[in-house]
């Protein structure tokens, strides 16, 4: 979910572009909500010291979940992680029924969002390692955790770039056609935000946990998650009523834009409750 840049701003009636500018970020912020909520002590003590007398405060911090798509023009930060913009995604065909194991296998030496997590799950616990670098592992699980919850960050078909290179209409009529990518980063999420805050939207999706269901989301491994994300994108975002979604020209049916929202309310609760998870986790190993 890496940009969510708001590709629908100006066909959304009483919204000025600049406000929907923020969306992109939105979709971040709700799982560093929801995960900061979820952390348990251990891992909410180590947090907070790795921020101490830091700028952002927690998980919450839109600036923190955020940081990772932040630095991307920075020249410091391109030298310091060259390979950080192949971070954000990994690229599995859509026609290959990959399993977990598949994952590990192929995706553990490559530059790719699996790769980087493990990475940086061993730095962020590491009281050896400089203190900016183990704060820099931490905003880089948070933005990751969340990005690979967007189907299209787990997949590609016919070297697509995760739909990056299909031009898709969203509704008849319009005049611009945003790729496919972008709808998904953006335009399913804001509507299932609606006008609401992402305060307000990570509320709301809270309110509808309860303790099993908290358990049954947080269960798995990262490969899993990884392989369950990629199956939504084989069977929810290249498909349009049951048929494969056209590679170009394709105008998205109501149906699939509202099957896109539920996907990317699943996903988001998902993200923010693994991401605690993740974490919960990773210090629990580091007692
Ligand atoms: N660039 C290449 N593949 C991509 C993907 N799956 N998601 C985002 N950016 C990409
Ligand atoms: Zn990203
Ligand atoms: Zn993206």
């Amino acid at each position: 979910m890496a940009k969510w840049i708001p590709v629908l701003a100006i066909a959304l009636a009483g919204l000025a572009p600049n406000r929907a500018l923020a969306w992109g970020k939105e979709g971040h912020e709700v799982v560093g909500i929801i995960a900061e909520k979820h952390l348990n002590q251990p891992a909410r003590d180590a947090v907070g010291e790795l921020l101490k007398d830091h700028q952002f405060k927690s998980l919450a911090d839109t600036k923190l979940v955020n940081w990772a798509d932040a630095i991307r023009g920075s020249a410091v930060y391109k030298e310091k992680y060259p390979k950080a913009p192949q971070w954000h995604y990994v690229d599995i065909d859509v026609a290959s029924d990959v399993t977990k194991i598949d994952v590990a296998k192929s995706f553990v030496d490559t530059d790719c969002v699996y790769a980087a997590l493990l990475k940086f799950r061993v730095i962020v616990t590491d009281p050896k390692k400089p203190l900016q670098d183990r704060r820099e592992a931490l905003f880089f699980i948070a933005h990751f955790v969340g990005d690979f919850h967007q189907p299209l960050h787990c997949a590609e078909r016919n070297k697509d770039k995760g739909g990056n290179l299909v031009k898709v209409f969203v509704k008849a009529g319009d005049k611009e056609a945003p790729n496919l990518h972008k709808v998904w980063d953006s335009v399913v999420v804001a509507r299932a935000m609606g006008a609401l805050s992402s305060e307000d939207y990570a509320a709301r999706l809270i309110g509808r946990l309860d303790g099993a269901k908290t358990e049954a989301h947080q269960k798995g491994t990262l490969e899993e998650w990884i392989v369950e994300s990629h199956k939504l994108a084989r069977e929810k975002v290249y498909q349009d009523k049951g048929e494969a979604l056209k590679a170009e020209g394709h105008t998205l049916s109501e149906d699939y834009l509202k099957v896109g929202a539920e996907v990317a309310e699943l996903q988001l609760t998902r993200g923010g409750l693994r991401l605690a998870k993740f974490l919960n986790d990773a210090f629990a190993d580091d007692k």
